[in-house]
């Protein structure tokens, strides 16, 4: 899987622009504000429908712009199409796959797998378990067919208890439909996240130990209710409790990775550089897992690769991402930050982001 075009309207400052990537590795180099992380994050809106730096899409769209348009062509045979718009005044996107119109989002994530490396994505190790829910669930889902069907259902039924719950006057035959249609989808994604995992964690451990070994190192999976008993036994035995808590306590929607050091939790007793490996070992490992399991590639977007790492840590990296055959657009300050991170034989391309006099930034590809 990867990109052979990429075209940009309206986005950010950046100029309408064209780019043919590397179907390997692409570094965008240019100075502070010229438009670097605005091309990862309109990578990311075209496969994910949603940007990794702001909640409201529409403050992506360029000043005056009555809309952004983003489009992508993603090599293959047959070839892939896949596109986004978003019009200043409609909240709603617009997304076409090949061709089609009308799509659901979860088709184009399925049709572009992505991976995100920025400094948010330390939020991995010291942000609230929401976050490692999703990295775990991206997994199960782009592995895993069916894994969409369970996870609806289960936040439908969720939604539906917590609801009732809520309404003071608790009817339990009411619950019970409820109860029952998240036992059983909660039961059915705990079954396929606890599959996913036990074939995701020797991979995180030997992309780890290739990075950075740290042998106190723990990655654990936490279901979100107890492991003794079934969920329809705790849903059953914690209506009294829920109801005065108003939600549903336990239960798949509690699910957890824990990341722990010598029994610490990790984001506690690591350093920062660590901090960036750790995450980077976790999502280099989705990519590793998700094309030993299906032979497809996932795209990684990396911003700022040179920062908080040290030189031997940054040619690790790089080695590993040019193991992995994969596609990356990484950027970085400077050009020369990464220069000798290569090897001779892997198709590298440079763009250099620069402020254009006519206000908006372009991409110029070097040499
Ligand atoms: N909606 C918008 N319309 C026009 N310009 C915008 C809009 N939003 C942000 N900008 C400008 O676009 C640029 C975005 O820069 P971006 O964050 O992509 O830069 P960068 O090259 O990643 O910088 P850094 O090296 O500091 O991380 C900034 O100059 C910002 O002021
Ligand atoms: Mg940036």
């Amino acid at each position: 899987m990867s990109i052979k075009e990429l075209t940009f309207h309206g986005l950010r400052n950046l100029a309408p622009t064209t780019l043919q990537p590397s179907p390997r590795i692409n570094v965008l180099h240019g100075d502070n504000g010229s438009g670097k992380t605005s091309v990862l994050e309109g990578i990311y809106v075209l496969g994910m429908g949603r940007s990794f730096r702001t909640r409201q899409l529409k403050h992506a769209i360029q000043t005056e712009a009555p809309y952004m348009t983003l489009y992508g062509r993603l090599a293959g045979d047959p070839e892939v199409t896949l596109g986004v718009r978003r019009l200043r005044t409609q909240r709603e996107l617009e997304l076409r796959l090949r061709g089609e119109k009308g799509v659901r989002l979860a088709e184009l994530v399925e049709a572009m797998p992505l991976q995100l490396i920025n400094p948010d994505a330390f939020r991995l190790l010291e942000g609230s378990p929401a976050g490692r829910r999703e990295f775990l669930d991206w997994g199960v889902f782009h592995v895993k067919h069916h894994f969409l069907d369970a996870w609806r259902r289960t936040r439908r039924a969720v939604k539906h208890r917590n609801a009732l719950l809520r309404r003071g006057r608790m009817v339990a035959s009411e619950l019970v439909v409820w109860e029952q249609e998240l036992a059983q989808w909660g039961e059915e994604m705990d079954r396929l996240r606890l599959e996913w995992f036990s074939q995701f964690l020797p991979m995180f451990e030997e992309t780890l130990h290739k990075l950075l070994p740290l042998p106190g190192l723990t990655l654990r999976y936490a279901r979100g209710w107890d492991k003794q008993r079934s969920l329809a036994e705790v849903l059953r035995d914690s209506r009294e409790t829920d109801q005065q808590m108003g939600f549903t306590q336990q239960g798949p929607q509690r699910a957890d990775l824990r990341i722990r050091l010598n029994k610490q939790p990790a984001v506690e007793v690591l350093s920062r550089g660590q901090q960036k490996l750790v995450v980077s070992a976790l999502k280099l490992a989705q990519g590793r897992l998700l094309e030993s399991t299906t032979q497809r590639h996932c795209i990684y977007l990396i911003d700022d690769l040179p920062a908080e790492l040290d030189d031997r840590h940054r040619h690790q990296f790089c080695h590993l991402l040019e193991e992995m055959q994969c596609q990356a657009f990484i950027t970085s300050v400077e050009a020369t930050a990464l220069r000798n991170s290569w090897q001779a034989s892997t198709d590298i391309k440079m763009f250099h982001v620069k402020h254009s006099p006519a206000g908006w930034s372009q991409l110029e590809t070097d040499g």
